[in-house]
Protein backbone atom coordinates (compact mmCIF):
# COMPACT_ATOMS: atom_id res chain seq x y z
CA UNK A 1 0.00 0.00 0.00
CA UNK A 2 1.20 3.74 -0.57
CA UNK A 3 3.13 5.09 2.08
CA UNK A 4 3.65 8.28 3.95
CA UNK A 5 5.85 9.27 7.29
CA UNK A 6 4.22 10.25 10.82
CA UNK A 7 7.95 11.56 12.27
CA UNK A 8 10.55 9.19 11.21
CA UNK A 9 8.26 6.03 10.71
CA UNK A 10 7.06 4.75 7.02
CA UNK A 11 2.91 4.02 7.88
CA UNK A 12 0.56 3.27 4.93
CA UNK A 13 -0.87 6.22 3.91
CA UNK A 14 -4.49 4.66 5.50
CA UNK A 15 -4.96 4.10 8.82
CA UNK A 16 -7.50 2.02 11.41
CA UNK A 17 -9.30 4.11 14.07
CA UNK A 18 -10.66 1.83 16.74
CA UNK A 19 -12.87 3.47 18.61
CA UNK A 20 -16.20 1.90 17.10
CA UNK A 21 -14.75 -1.18 18.25
CA UNK A 22 -15.03 -0.35 22.24
CA UNK A 23 -17.67 2.30 22.56
CA UNK A 24 -21.43 2.66 22.56
CA UNK A 25 -22.32 0.04 19.97
CA UNK A 26 -19.29 -1.89 19.91
CA UNK A 27 -19.39 -5.28 18.41
CA UNK A 28 -18.26 -8.58 20.00
CA UNK A 29 -14.61 -9.52 20.20
CA UNK A 30 -14.35 -12.15 17.32
CA UNK A 31 -15.80 -9.16 14.95
CA UNK A 32 -13.42 -7.17 16.56
CA UNK A 33 -10.41 -8.87 15.83
CA UNK A 34 -11.41 -10.31 12.52
CA UNK A 35 -11.55 -6.38 11.67
CA UNK A 36 -8.20 -5.19 12.66
CA UNK A 37 -6.97 -8.46 10.91
CA UNK A 38 -8.68 -7.71 8.06
CA UNK A 39 -6.41 -4.20 7.99
CA UNK A 40 -3.30 -5.69 8.56
CA UNK A 41 -4.19 -8.19 5.77
CA UNK A 42 -5.35 -5.25 3.52
CA UNK A 43 -1.74 -3.76 4.31
CA UNK A 44 -2.49 -1.39 7.03
CA UNK A 45 0.76 -0.51 9.43
CA UNK A 46 -1.18 2.73 11.24
CA UNK A 47 -3.98 1.58 13.99
CA UNK A 48 -4.95 4.45 16.16
CA UNK A 49 -6.41 3.96 19.72
CA UNK A 50 -6.44 6.03 23.42
CA UNK A 51 -6.97 4.73 26.81
CA UNK A 52 -10.31 6.10 26.78
CA UNK A 53 -11.72 4.09 24.09
CA UNK A 54 -14.11 2.09 26.49
CA UNK A 55 -17.16 1.79 27.58
CA UNK A 56 -17.31 1.42 31.59
CA UNK A 57 -15.48 3.18 34.09
CA UNK A 58 -13.27 -0.09 34.89
CA UNK A 59 -12.54 -1.12 31.85
CA UNK A 60 -10.17 1.78 30.62
CA UNK A 61 -7.69 0.72 27.98
CA UNK A 62 -10.54 -2.01 26.23
CA UNK A 63 -9.44 -0.97 22.69
CA UNK A 64 -5.17 -0.57 23.66
CA UNK A 65 -5.65 -4.05 24.84
CA UNK A 66 -8.36 -5.23 22.19
CA UNK A 67 -5.54 -4.20 19.63
CA UNK A 68 -2.74 -5.95 21.16
CA UNK A 69 -4.08 -9.30 21.30
CA UNK A 70 -5.16 -8.80 17.64
CA UNK A 71 -1.73 -8.17 16.67
CA UNK A 72 -0.19 -11.10 18.89
CA UNK A 73 -2.87 -13.30 16.73
CA UNK A 74 -2.70 -12.00 13.77
CA UNK A 75 -0.38 -14.72 11.15
CA UNK A 76 1.60 -11.82 9.74
CA UNK A 77 5.00 -9.77 10.95
CA UNK A 78 3.45 -7.24 13.28
CA UNK A 79 6.96 -5.68 13.80
CA UNK A 80 6.68 -2.75 11.44
CA UNK A 81 2.65 -1.40 12.57
CA UNK A 82 2.46 1.80 14.60
CA UNK A 83 -0.13 1.36 17.23
CA UNK A 84 -0.99 5.41 18.09
CA UNK A 85 -2.34 5.71 21.43
CA UNK A 86 -3.24 8.56 23.16
CA UNK A 87 -3.88 10.15 27.28
CA UNK A 88 -5.33 12.97 28.76
CA UNK A 89 -8.92 12.82 27.91
CA UNK A 90 -11.42 9.97 30.30
CA UNK A 91 -14.34 8.35 30.49
CA UNK A 92 -15.69 8.29 33.79
CA UNK A 93 -18.32 5.33 32.69
CA UNK A 94 -21.69 7.75 33.06
CA UNK A 95 -21.01 8.56 28.28
CA UNK A 96 -19.03 11.97 29.17
CA UNK A 97 -15.54 12.64 28.56
CA UNK A 98 -13.86 14.57 30.97
CA UNK A 99 -10.08 15.80 30.67
CA UNK A 100 -6.75 15.65 32.85
CA UNK A 101 -3.62 17.39 31.19
CA UNK A 102 -1.74 17.45 34.36
CA UNK A 103 1.50 16.21 33.69
CA UNK A 104 1.95 13.85 36.56
CA UNK A 105 -1.63 12.12 35.21
CA UNK A 106 -0.16 11.71 31.59
CA UNK A 107 3.44 10.23 32.41
CA UNK A 108 1.64 7.68 34.46
CA UNK A 109 -1.27 7.26 31.98
CA UNK A 110 1.76 6.38 28.67
CA UNK A 111 3.33 4.06 31.59
CA UNK A 112 0.12 1.94 31.58
CA UNK A 113 -0.71 2.50 27.97
CA UNK A 114 2.90 0.82 27.11
CA UNK A 115 1.73 -2.12 29.26
CA UNK A 116 -1.36 -2.53 28.06
CA UNK A 117 0.03 -2.27 24.55
CA UNK A 118 2.29 -5.03 25.84
CA UNK A 119 5.17 -2.35 24.29
CA UNK A 120 8.50 -1.42 26.06
CA UNK A 121 7.93 2.19 24.16
CA UNK A 122 5.07 3.56 22.23
CA UNK A 123 5.03 4.34 18.69
CA UNK A 124 3.27 7.51 18.62
CA UNK A 125 1.64 8.85 21.92
CA UNK A 126 -0.26 11.84 21.27
CA UNK A 127 -1.87 14.30 23.91
CA UNK A 128 -5.63 13.97 23.36
CA UNK A 129 -6.99 16.87 23.98
CA UNK A 130 -6.21 20.59 25.50
CA UNK A 131 -7.21 20.66 28.96
CA UNK A 132 -8.21 24.49 30.24
CA UNK A 133 -6.88 24.03 33.17
CA UNK A 134 -3.59 23.38 32.40
CA UNK A 135 -1.23 25.36 30.78
CA UNK A 136 -0.51 23.83 27.36
CA UNK A 137 2.95 23.69 27.74
CA UNK A 138 2.95 22.10 31.11
CA UNK A 139 0.89 19.03 29.46
CA UNK A 140 3.60 19.06 26.38
CA UNK A 141 6.34 18.96 29.14
CA UNK A 142 5.14 15.65 30.24
CA UNK A 143 5.53 14.30 26.85
CA UNK A 144 9.15 15.75 26.60
CA UNK A 145 9.63 13.94 29.53
CA UNK A 146 8.37 11.23 28.25
CA UNK A 147 10.74 11.29 24.53
CA UNK A 148 13.91 11.85 26.90
CA UNK A 149 13.28 8.69 29.13
CA UNK A 150 12.12 6.62 26.38
CA UNK A 151 8.47 5.49 27.06
CA UNK A 152 7.60 7.24 23.73
CA UNK A 153 9.29 6.90 20.62
CA UNK A 154 7.40 9.74 18.91
CA UNK A 155 4.93 12.23 20.24
CA UNK A 156 1.67 14.03 18.87
CA UNK A 157 -1.07 15.99 19.84
CA UNK A 158 -5.04 16.26 18.83
CA UNK A 159 -7.83 18.63 18.63
CA UNK A 160 -5.07 21.57 18.39
CA UNK A 161 -5.37 24.41 16.74
CA UNK A 162 -2.40 26.56 14.92
CA UNK A 163 -1.08 28.49 17.76
CA UNK A 164 -1.26 25.44 19.97
CA UNK A 165 0.46 23.36 17.27
CA UNK A 166 3.52 25.89 17.17
CA UNK A 167 3.68 25.80 21.10
CA UNK A 168 3.41 22.24 21.10
CA UNK A 169 6.31 21.80 18.49
CA UNK A 170 8.47 24.41 20.29
CA UNK A 171 7.94 22.89 23.43
CA UNK A 172 9.74 19.54 21.95
CA UNK A 173 12.37 20.91 20.39
CA UNK A 174 10.86 20.74 16.77
CA UNK A 175 10.04 16.68 17.57
CA UNK A 176 6.71 17.28 16.93
CA UNK A 177 5.31 13.88 14.81
CA UNK A 178 1.67 14.20 14.24
CA UNK A 179 -1.69 16.51 14.92
CA UNK A 180 -4.78 14.60 15.07
CA UNK A 181 -7.67 17.30 14.38
CA UNK A 182 -11.53 16.72 13.27
CA UNK A 183 -11.49 16.71 9.46
CA UNK A 184 -14.27 15.70 7.04
CA UNK A 185 -16.63 17.03 4.08
CA UNK A 186 -18.77 17.87 7.15
CA UNK A 187 -16.18 19.56 9.14
CA UNK A 188 -13.75 21.72 7.41
CA UNK A 189 -12.95 24.07 9.91
CA UNK A 190 -9.22 22.38 10.55
CA UNK A 191 -7.78 23.18 7.07
CA UNK A 192 -6.31 26.06 8.67
CA UNK A 193 -4.32 23.03 10.98
CA UNK A 194 -4.04 20.68 7.71
CA UNK A 195 -2.21 23.54 5.77
CA UNK A 196 -0.34 24.42 8.68
CA UNK A 197 0.84 21.00 9.41
CA UNK A 198 1.83 20.72 5.36
CA UNK A 199 3.63 23.27 5.90
CA UNK A 200 5.89 22.08 8.92
CA UNK A 201 6.27 18.62 7.19
CA UNK A 202 4.21 17.42 10.45
CA UNK A 203 1.24 14.36 9.74
CA UNK A 204 -2.13 15.34 9.78
CA UNK A 205 -4.38 12.81 10.53
CA UNK A 206 -8.16 13.40 10.05
CA UNK A 207 -10.34 11.94 13.17
CA UNK A 208 -14.01 11.15 12.06
CA UNK A 209 -13.10 11.71 8.62
CA UNK A 210 -16.23 10.13 7.13
CA UNK A 211 -18.38 12.01 9.84
CA UNK A 212 -18.61 10.30 12.01
CA UNK A 213 -19.81 6.53 13.61
CA UNK A 214 -23.34 7.74 13.37
CA UNK A 215 -22.93 9.63 9.78
CA UNK A 216 -20.49 7.74 7.97
CA UNK A 217 -22.83 5.72 5.95
CA UNK A 218 -24.47 9.02 4.53
CA UNK A 219 -21.37 10.84 3.15
CA UNK A 220 -22.81 10.61 -0.44
CA UNK A 221 -25.69 11.69 0.19
CA UNK A 222 -25.41 14.60 2.61
CA UNK A 223 -23.02 15.89 0.61
CA UNK A 224 -23.80 15.40 -3.09
CA UNK A 225 -21.10 15.81 -4.91
CA UNK A 226 -18.99 12.64 -2.81
CA UNK A 227 -21.98 10.60 -4.10
CA UNK A 228 -21.46 11.74 -7.88
CA UNK A 229 -18.38 10.85 -8.30
CA UNK A 230 -18.45 7.82 -6.45
CA UNK A 231 -21.14 7.04 -8.73
CA UNK A 232 -19.01 7.90 -11.77
CA UNK A 233 -16.09 5.95 -10.92
CA UNK A 234 -18.24 2.70 -9.16
CA UNK A 235 -16.74 3.35 -5.55
CA UNK A 236 -18.11 3.86 -2.28
CA UNK A 237 -18.55 7.76 -1.52
CA UNK A 238 -16.39 6.72 1.62
CA UNK A 239 -13.34 5.73 -1.11
CA UNK A 240 -13.78 8.98 -2.32
CA UNK A 241 -13.63 10.88 0.52
CA UNK A 242 -10.57 9.42 2.08
CA UNK A 243 -9.14 9.87 -1.66
CA UNK A 244 -10.27 13.75 -1.61
CA UNK A 245 -8.58 14.13 2.21
CA UNK A 246 -5.16 11.95 0.69
CA UNK A 247 -5.08 14.30 -2.00
CA UNK A 248 -5.00 17.30 0.31
CA UNK A 249 -1.53 17.08 1.23
CA UNK A 250 1.11 14.91 1.58
CA UNK A 251 1.25 14.55 5.03
CA UNK A 252 -2.51 13.48 5.75
CA UNK A 253 -3.30 10.10 7.22
CA UNK A 254 -6.91 9.71 7.57
CA UNK A 255 -7.64 6.97 10.24
CA UNK A 256 -11.26 5.97 9.44
CA UNK A 257 -12.85 3.57 11.92
CA UNK A 258 -14.52 0.68 11.37
CA UNK A 259 -16.17 -2.07 13.46
CA UNK A 260 -16.43 -4.44 10.43
CA UNK A 261 -13.82 -5.99 7.89
CA UNK A 262 -15.55 -4.88 4.87
CA UNK A 263 -15.51 -1.13 6.06
CA UNK A 264 -11.58 -1.45 6.76
CA UNK A 265 -11.18 -3.35 3.30
CA UNK A 266 -13.37 -1.18 1.72
CA UNK A 267 -11.74 2.05 2.75
CA UNK A 268 -8.07 0.35 2.81
CA UNK A 269 -8.79 0.88 -1.48
CA UNK A 270 -9.12 4.59 -1.38
CA UNK A 271 -5.09 4.92 -1.49
CA UNK A 272 -5.24 3.59 -5.42
CA UNK A 273 -8.04 5.99 -6.08
CA UNK A 274 -6.60 9.07 -7.94
CA UNK A 275 -9.04 11.42 -8.28
CA UNK A 276 -8.68 14.37 -11.21
CA UNK A 277 -8.28 17.97 -10.76
CA UNK A 278 -11.77 17.91 -11.47
CA UNK A 279 -13.02 16.35 -9.57
CA UNK A 280 -10.87 17.48 -6.89
CA UNK A 281 -11.75 21.01 -7.34
CA UNK A 282 -15.45 19.96 -7.28
CA UNK A 283 -15.27 17.91 -4.12
CA UNK A 284 -13.12 20.84 -2.35
CA UNK A 285 -15.69 23.35 -3.56
CA UNK A 286 -18.68 21.61 -2.37
N1 LIG B 1 -8.65 12.62 18.68
C1 LIG B 1 -9.93 12.65 18.92
O1 LIG B 1 -10.43 13.45 19.72
C2 LIG B 1 -10.81 11.66 18.21
C3 LIG B 1 -12.21 11.81 18.24
C4 LIG B 1 -12.99 10.88 17.52
C5 LIG B 1 -12.35 9.86 16.81
N2 LIG B 1 -10.99 9.74 16.82
C6 LIG B 1 -10.29 8.67 16.06
O2 LIG B 1 -10.68 8.78 14.70
C7 LIG B 1 -11.16 7.50 14.26
C8 LIG B 1 -12.17 7.68 13.16
O3 LIG B 1 -13.28 8.43 13.62
P1 LIG B 1 -14.72 7.74 13.89
O4 LIG B 1 -14.56 6.29 14.06
O5 LIG B 1 -15.33 8.55 14.98
O6 LIG B 1 -15.55 8.15 12.59
P2 LIG B 1 -15.42 7.81 11.02
O7 LIG B 1 -14.12 7.21 10.73
O8 LIG B 1 -15.79 9.06 10.30
O9 LIG B 1 -16.61 6.78 10.83
C9 LIG B 1 -16.50 5.49 11.36
C10 LIG B 1 -17.58 4.62 10.77
O10 LIG B 1 -17.44 4.60 9.37
C11 LIG B 1 -17.86 3.37 8.88
N3 LIG B 1 -17.01 3.09 7.71
C12 LIG B 1 -15.66 3.06 7.68
N4 LIG B 1 -15.22 2.81 6.44
C13 LIG B 1 -16.32 2.66 5.67
C14 LIG B 1 -16.51 2.39 4.30
N5 LIG B 1 -15.47 2.25 3.47
N6 LIG B 1 -17.78 2.32 3.83
C15 LIG B 1 -18.84 2.49 4.66
N7 LIG B 1 -18.71 2.75 5.98
C16 LIG B 1 -17.46 2.85 6.48
C17 LIG B 1 -17.63 2.35 9.96
O11 LIG B 1 -18.74 1.50 9.97
P3 LIG B 1 -18.74 0.04 10.68
O12 LIG B 1 -18.65 0.34 12.15
O13 LIG B 1 -20.04 -0.52 10.27
O14 LIG B 1 -17.55 -0.69 10.18
C18 LIG B 1 -17.43 3.18 11.21
O15 LIG B 1 -18.32 2.93 12.25
C19 LIG B 1 -11.72 6.89 15.54
O16 LIG B 1 -11.99 5.52 15.37
C20 LIG B 1 -10.65 7.26 16.51
O17 LIG B 1 -9.54 6.39 16.37
C21 LIG B 1 -10.22 10.64 17.50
Amino acid sequence: MNARTIGNQSVSAIGLGGMPMSIEGRPDEARSVATIHAALDAGITLIDTADAYHLHADEVGHNEELIARALRSWGGDASSVLVATKGGHLRPGDGSWTQDGRPEHLKKAARESALRLGVEAIGLYQFHRPDPAVPYAESIGALVELLDEGVIVQAGISNASVAQIDEANDVLGGRLASVQNQFSPAFRSSLAELEHCASLGVAFLPWSPLGGIRRAGEVGSAHAAFGRVAEARGVSPQQVTLAWELALAPVVVPIPGASRPASVEDSARAVDLVLTAEELAELSGS
